[in-house]
Protein backbone atom coordinates (compact mmCIF):
# COMPACT_ATOMS: atom_id res chain seq x y z
CA UNK A 1 0.00 0.00 0.00
CA UNK A 2 1.68 3.24 -0.60
CA UNK A 3 2.13 6.04 2.21
CA UNK A 4 -0.72 8.24 2.78
CA UNK A 5 0.38 11.36 4.30
CA UNK A 6 -1.17 12.02 7.87
CA UNK A 7 -2.54 15.13 8.95
CA UNK A 8 -1.64 16.62 5.63
CA UNK A 9 -3.95 19.52 5.54
CA UNK A 10 -3.48 20.04 9.02
CA UNK A 11 0.16 20.45 8.83
CA UNK A 12 0.09 22.77 5.60
CA UNK A 13 -2.28 25.21 7.32
CA UNK A 14 0.38 24.89 10.41
CA UNK A 15 3.52 25.59 8.71
CA UNK A 16 1.30 27.77 6.18
CA UNK A 17 4.43 28.46 3.88
CA UNK A 18 4.16 31.50 1.68
CA UNK A 19 5.34 31.53 -2.13
CA UNK A 20 9.22 32.22 -2.27
CA UNK A 21 10.14 30.43 1.12
CA UNK A 22 12.79 27.68 2.12
CA UNK A 23 10.70 24.71 3.55
CA UNK A 24 12.99 21.44 5.00
CA UNK A 25 10.93 18.37 5.00
CA UNK A 26 12.77 16.44 7.32
CA UNK A 27 11.51 13.04 6.68
CA UNK A 28 10.33 13.39 3.03
CA UNK A 29 10.24 9.78 1.76
CA UNK A 30 8.15 9.35 -0.93
CA UNK A 31 6.92 13.65 -0.87
CA UNK A 32 3.31 13.25 0.09
CA UNK A 33 3.73 16.07 2.56
CA UNK A 34 6.81 18.15 0.58
CA UNK A 35 4.49 18.74 -2.55
CA UNK A 36 1.48 20.27 -0.97
CA UNK A 37 4.39 22.16 0.75
CA UNK A 38 5.61 22.56 -2.75
CA UNK A 39 2.71 24.01 -4.28
CA UNK A 40 2.34 26.41 -1.44
CA UNK A 41 6.06 27.43 -1.93
CA UNK A 42 5.60 27.96 -6.21
CA UNK A 43 8.44 28.03 -8.35
CA UNK A 44 10.21 31.00 -6.54
CA UNK A 45 10.33 28.67 -3.45
CA UNK A 46 12.98 25.91 -2.52
CA UNK A 47 11.97 22.86 -0.67
CA UNK A 48 15.00 20.96 0.89
CA UNK A 49 13.74 16.65 1.36
CA UNK A 50 15.95 15.20 3.38
CA UNK A 51 15.82 11.01 3.96
CA UNK A 52 17.95 8.88 5.82
CA UNK A 53 16.94 5.67 3.49
CA UNK A 54 18.61 5.87 0.40
CA UNK A 55 16.31 4.04 -1.88
CA UNK A 56 13.08 7.01 -0.57
CA UNK A 57 15.91 9.52 -2.37
CA UNK A 58 16.70 7.31 -5.23
CA UNK A 59 12.58 7.20 -5.96
CA UNK A 60 12.29 11.10 -5.36
CA UNK A 61 15.35 12.30 -7.57
CA UNK A 62 13.46 10.84 -10.32
CA UNK A 63 10.36 13.00 -9.83
CA UNK A 64 11.78 15.97 -9.30
CA UNK A 65 9.26 17.22 -12.10
CA UNK A 66 6.47 16.67 -10.19
CA UNK A 67 7.72 19.48 -7.35
CA UNK A 68 6.91 22.78 -8.38
CA UNK A 69 9.07 24.44 -6.50
CA UNK A 70 13.58 24.38 -6.89
CA UNK A 71 13.89 21.18 -4.74
CA UNK A 72 17.14 19.39 -3.18
CA UNK A 73 16.76 15.77 -2.34
CA UNK A 74 19.45 15.12 0.46
CA UNK A 75 20.26 11.55 1.63
CA UNK A 76 20.97 11.51 5.17
CA UNK A 77 20.06 11.75 8.91
CA UNK A 78 17.89 15.03 9.98
CA UNK A 79 20.22 14.98 13.51
CA UNK A 80 22.61 16.58 10.90
CA UNK A 81 20.90 18.97 9.11
CA UNK A 82 22.93 21.78 10.89
CA UNK A 83 25.77 19.93 7.92
CA UNK A 84 23.58 19.49 5.16
CA UNK A 85 22.10 23.45 4.69
CA UNK A 86 26.13 24.60 5.21
CA UNK A 87 27.49 21.94 2.49
CA UNK A 88 24.46 22.65 0.07
CA UNK A 89 25.01 26.40 1.05
CA UNK A 90 21.47 26.80 2.09
CA UNK A 91 19.96 29.60 4.78
CA UNK A 92 17.93 28.69 7.58
CA UNK A 93 14.54 27.95 6.63
CA UNK A 94 11.13 29.69 7.18
CA UNK A 95 9.40 25.78 7.87
CA UNK A 96 10.20 22.29 8.71
CA UNK A 97 8.52 19.39 9.02
CA UNK A 98 9.21 16.01 11.19
CA UNK A 99 7.22 13.02 10.72
CA UNK A 100 8.57 10.28 13.04
CA UNK A 101 8.36 6.81 12.43
CA UNK A 102 8.33 4.81 9.45
CA UNK A 103 6.69 4.57 6.00
CA UNK A 104 3.80 2.34 4.64
CA UNK A 105 6.69 1.37 1.88
CA UNK A 106 9.21 0.92 4.22
CA UNK A 107 6.79 -1.75 5.67
CA UNK A 108 5.38 -3.19 3.02
CA UNK A 109 7.99 -3.43 0.14
CA UNK A 110 11.55 -2.81 1.78
CA UNK A 111 12.07 -5.94 3.13
CA UNK A 112 14.05 -5.04 5.64
CA UNK A 113 11.69 -6.79 8.79
CA UNK A 114 10.16 -3.59 10.38
CA UNK A 115 7.15 -5.36 11.00
CA UNK A 116 6.09 -8.96 12.26
CA UNK A 117 3.44 -8.89 10.47
CA UNK A 118 5.03 -9.25 6.51
CA UNK A 119 2.16 -8.83 4.07
CA UNK A 120 2.00 -11.90 1.93
CA UNK A 121 2.61 -13.73 4.22
CA UNK A 122 6.33 -15.04 4.87
CA UNK A 123 9.34 -13.70 6.54
CA UNK A 124 12.09 -11.20 6.13
CA UNK A 125 15.17 -10.90 7.27
CA UNK A 126 15.89 -9.20 10.46
CA UNK A 127 17.46 -6.25 9.56
CA UNK A 128 15.51 -2.79 10.51
CA UNK A 129 17.29 0.14 9.55
CA UNK A 130 16.26 3.28 7.56
CA UNK A 131 20.01 3.45 6.09
CA UNK A 132 21.27 0.02 5.69
CA UNK A 133 24.58 1.77 4.79
CA UNK A 134 24.78 2.80 8.66
CA UNK A 135 25.04 0.86 11.53
CA UNK A 136 24.20 -3.44 12.64
CA UNK A 137 21.17 -4.98 11.19
CA UNK A 138 19.09 -6.07 14.34
CA UNK A 139 20.08 -10.06 13.64
CA UNK A 140 23.63 -8.84 14.26
CA UNK A 141 22.27 -7.36 17.46
CA UNK A 142 20.20 -9.75 18.77
CA UNK A 143 23.33 -11.95 17.76
CA UNK A 144 25.76 -10.09 20.28
CA UNK A 145 23.82 -7.96 22.73
CA UNK A 146 24.20 -8.90 26.54
CA UNK A 147 20.54 -10.14 27.59
CA UNK A 148 20.52 -7.60 30.44
CA UNK A 149 21.46 -4.41 28.07
CA UNK A 150 18.08 -6.31 25.59
CA UNK A 151 16.07 -6.82 28.55
CA UNK A 152 16.63 -2.72 29.48
CA UNK A 153 15.91 -1.54 25.67
CA UNK A 154 13.05 -3.84 25.37
CA UNK A 155 11.24 -2.21 28.62
CA UNK A 156 12.43 1.61 27.80
CA UNK A 157 11.32 1.59 24.44
CA UNK A 158 8.81 -0.32 23.96
CA UNK A 159 7.38 -0.09 27.92
CA UNK A 160 7.07 -4.20 27.31
CA UNK A 161 6.00 -5.55 31.07
CA UNK A 162 7.65 -8.91 29.96
CA UNK A 163 11.00 -7.77 28.88
CA UNK A 164 13.09 -9.31 31.28
CA UNK A 165 10.95 -12.55 30.27
CA UNK A 166 11.50 -11.73 26.16
CA UNK A 167 15.23 -11.36 26.34
CA UNK A 168 15.70 -14.02 28.23
CA UNK A 169 14.00 -16.14 25.74
CA UNK A 170 15.96 -15.02 22.84
CA UNK A 171 19.63 -15.27 25.00
CA UNK A 172 18.11 -19.32 25.20
CA UNK A 173 17.45 -19.40 21.64
CA UNK A 174 20.28 -17.87 19.98
CA UNK A 175 22.13 -20.66 21.73
CA UNK A 176 20.29 -23.26 19.84
CA UNK A 177 20.17 -21.45 16.48
CA UNK A 178 21.06 -18.02 15.05
CA UNK A 179 17.35 -15.53 14.98
CA UNK A 180 17.36 -14.08 11.39
CA UNK A 181 13.90 -13.39 10.56
CA UNK A 182 11.25 -11.69 11.16
CA UNK A 183 9.36 -15.42 12.14
CA UNK A 184 12.10 -16.25 14.25
CA UNK A 185 11.78 -13.69 16.76
CA UNK A 186 8.09 -13.07 16.69
CA UNK A 187 7.43 -17.09 17.51
CA UNK A 188 10.15 -16.90 20.59
CA UNK A 189 8.21 -13.71 21.90
CA UNK A 190 5.45 -15.53 21.20
CA UNK A 191 5.83 -18.89 23.57
CA UNK A 192 7.67 -16.77 26.07
CA UNK A 193 4.85 -14.79 27.06
CA UNK A 194 1.74 -15.32 28.78
CA UNK A 195 -0.98 -16.73 26.45
CA UNK A 196 -3.75 -14.04 27.44
CA UNK A 197 -1.20 -11.31 26.49
CA UNK A 198 -3.20 -7.83 26.81
CA UNK A 199 -5.63 -9.87 26.19
CA UNK A 200 -5.41 -10.33 22.66
CA UNK A 201 -5.37 -7.02 21.86
CA UNK A 202 -2.38 -6.75 20.52
CA UNK A 203 0.22 -8.73 18.71
CA UNK A 204 2.94 -10.04 21.42
CA UNK A 205 5.81 -9.19 19.22
CA UNK A 206 4.34 -5.37 18.93
CA UNK A 207 6.27 -3.56 21.65
CA UNK A 208 9.76 -5.49 21.34
CA UNK A 209 9.69 -4.58 17.64
CA UNK A 210 9.11 -1.09 18.05
CA UNK A 211 11.72 -1.43 21.10
CA UNK A 212 14.48 -2.96 18.29
CA UNK A 213 13.67 -0.59 16.04
CA UNK A 214 14.22 2.64 18.37
CA UNK A 215 17.72 1.43 19.47
CA UNK A 216 18.76 0.35 16.11
CA UNK A 217 18.03 3.96 14.66
CA UNK A 218 18.95 5.91 17.23
CA UNK A 219 15.35 7.32 16.89
CA UNK A 220 15.42 9.18 20.47
CA UNK A 221 18.63 10.45 19.81
CA UNK A 222 18.30 11.78 16.22
CA UNK A 223 14.72 13.43 16.94
CA UNK A 224 16.32 15.54 20.72
CA UNK A 225 19.11 15.97 18.35
CA UNK A 226 17.33 17.83 15.76
CA UNK A 227 15.07 19.64 18.43
CA UNK A 228 17.82 20.77 20.25
CA UNK A 229 19.66 22.25 17.12
CA UNK A 230 16.18 23.81 15.89
CA UNK A 231 18.04 27.32 15.85
CA UNK A 232 20.58 26.40 13.48
CA UNK A 233 17.80 25.26 10.49
CA UNK A 234 14.99 27.37 11.22
CA UNK A 235 14.91 31.24 11.04
CA UNK A 236 13.31 33.45 13.47
CA UNK A 237 9.91 33.37 13.50
CA UNK A 238 9.95 30.28 11.17
CA UNK A 239 7.58 27.42 11.99
CA UNK A 240 8.11 23.92 13.41
CA UNK A 241 5.88 20.80 12.98
CA UNK A 242 6.40 16.94 14.31
CA UNK A 243 4.30 14.39 13.64
CA UNK A 244 4.90 11.82 15.98
CA UNK A 245 3.18 8.35 16.23
CA UNK A 246 3.68 6.90 20.00
CA UNK A 247 3.81 7.95 23.68
CA UNK A 248 7.81 7.79 24.27
CA UNK A 249 8.27 10.29 21.38
CA UNK A 250 5.31 12.85 21.71
CA UNK A 251 6.73 13.37 25.30
CA UNK A 252 10.36 14.36 23.82
CA UNK A 253 8.33 16.59 21.41
CA UNK A 254 6.50 17.76 24.23
CA UNK A 255 9.27 18.71 26.72
CA UNK A 256 11.85 20.14 23.90
CA UNK A 257 8.92 22.63 23.33
CA UNK A 258 8.37 23.30 26.66
CA UNK A 259 11.72 24.14 27.34
CA UNK A 260 11.84 26.61 24.15
CA UNK A 261 8.36 28.45 25.20
CA UNK A 262 9.70 28.68 28.66
CA UNK A 263 13.30 29.88 27.67
CA UNK A 264 10.97 32.66 25.59
CA UNK A 265 12.93 31.24 22.44
CA UNK A 266 9.32 29.90 20.89
CA UNK A 267 5.73 30.44 20.59
CA UNK A 268 3.39 27.66 20.73
CA UNK A 269 1.50 27.33 17.24
CA UNK A 270 -0.40 23.94 18.58
CA UNK A 271 -0.40 23.73 22.44
CA UNK A 272 -2.71 21.24 22.69
CA UNK A 273 -1.57 18.16 20.14
CA UNK A 274 -4.10 17.82 17.39
CA UNK A 275 -5.23 14.84 16.17
CA UNK A 276 -6.69 13.36 13.29
CA UNK A 277 -10.34 13.84 12.32
CA UNK A 278 -12.31 9.99 12.67
CA UNK A 279 -12.53 10.55 8.41
CA UNK A 280 -9.10 10.14 8.06
CA UNK A 281 -8.41 7.27 10.66
CA UNK A 282 -11.18 5.47 8.88
CA UNK A 283 -9.42 5.71 5.40
CA UNK A 284 -6.16 6.04 6.93
CA UNK A 285 -6.06 3.46 10.43
CA UNK A 286 -1.96 3.97 10.32
CA UNK A 287 -3.57 7.57 11.06
CA UNK A 288 -4.72 6.36 14.35
CA UNK A 289 -2.07 7.10 16.72
CA UNK A 290 -0.35 10.40 14.85
CA UNK A 291 -0.24 13.68 16.86
CA UNK A 292 0.73 16.88 15.71
CA UNK A 293 2.70 19.54 17.99
CA UNK A 294 4.02 23.19 16.64
CA UNK A 295 6.19 26.00 17.96
CA UNK A 296 7.23 29.02 16.10
CA UNK A 297 10.97 30.67 16.95
CA UNK A 298 10.67 34.18 18.71
C1 LIG B 1 6.50 8.48 8.24
S1 LIG B 1 7.71 8.51 7.00
C2 LIG B 1 7.50 10.11 6.28
C3 LIG B 1 6.40 10.16 5.27
C4 LIG B 1 6.31 11.46 4.48
N1 LIG B 1 6.04 12.59 5.34
C5 LIG B 1 5.23 11.36 3.41
O1 LIG B 1 4.10 11.80 3.67
O2 LIG B 1 5.48 10.80 2.34
C6 LIG B 1 9.16 8.71 7.94
C7 LIG B 1 10.44 8.73 7.13
O3 LIG B 1 11.49 9.18 8.01
C8 LIG B 1 12.69 8.56 7.60
N2 LIG B 1 13.64 8.66 8.72
C9 LIG B 1 13.67 7.96 9.87
N3 LIG B 1 14.69 8.38 10.64
C10 LIG B 1 15.32 9.35 9.96
C11 LIG B 1 16.44 10.18 10.24
N4 LIG B 1 17.12 10.08 11.38
N5 LIG B 1 16.80 11.10 9.32
C12 LIG B 1 16.11 11.23 8.14
N6 LIG B 1 15.04 10.46 7.83
C13 LIG B 1 14.64 9.54 8.73
C14 LIG B 1 12.27 7.15 7.24
O4 LIG B 1 13.21 6.57 6.37
C15 LIG B 1 10.91 7.41 6.57
O5 LIG B 1 11.07 7.52 5.17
Amino acid sequence: MSHIPVLLHEVVATLDPKPGDFVIDSTVNRGGHAQALAKRIGKRGTLLGIDWDPEAIKTLQNKKTEFPSRTHFEHGNYAEIPGILKRLALPKAQALLLDLGFSSEQVDTSGRGFSFRVPRGGEEPLDMRYNPREGKPAAEVLRTIQEQELADLIYQYGEERYSRIIAKAIALARRRKAIRTTGDLAEIIKNAVPKNYEHGRINPATRTFQALRIYINNEFGNLSSLLTHLDQCVTSGGRVAVISFHSLEDGIVKRHFQDLVKAHQAAFLIKKPLLPTREETAANPRSRSAKLRAIQLV
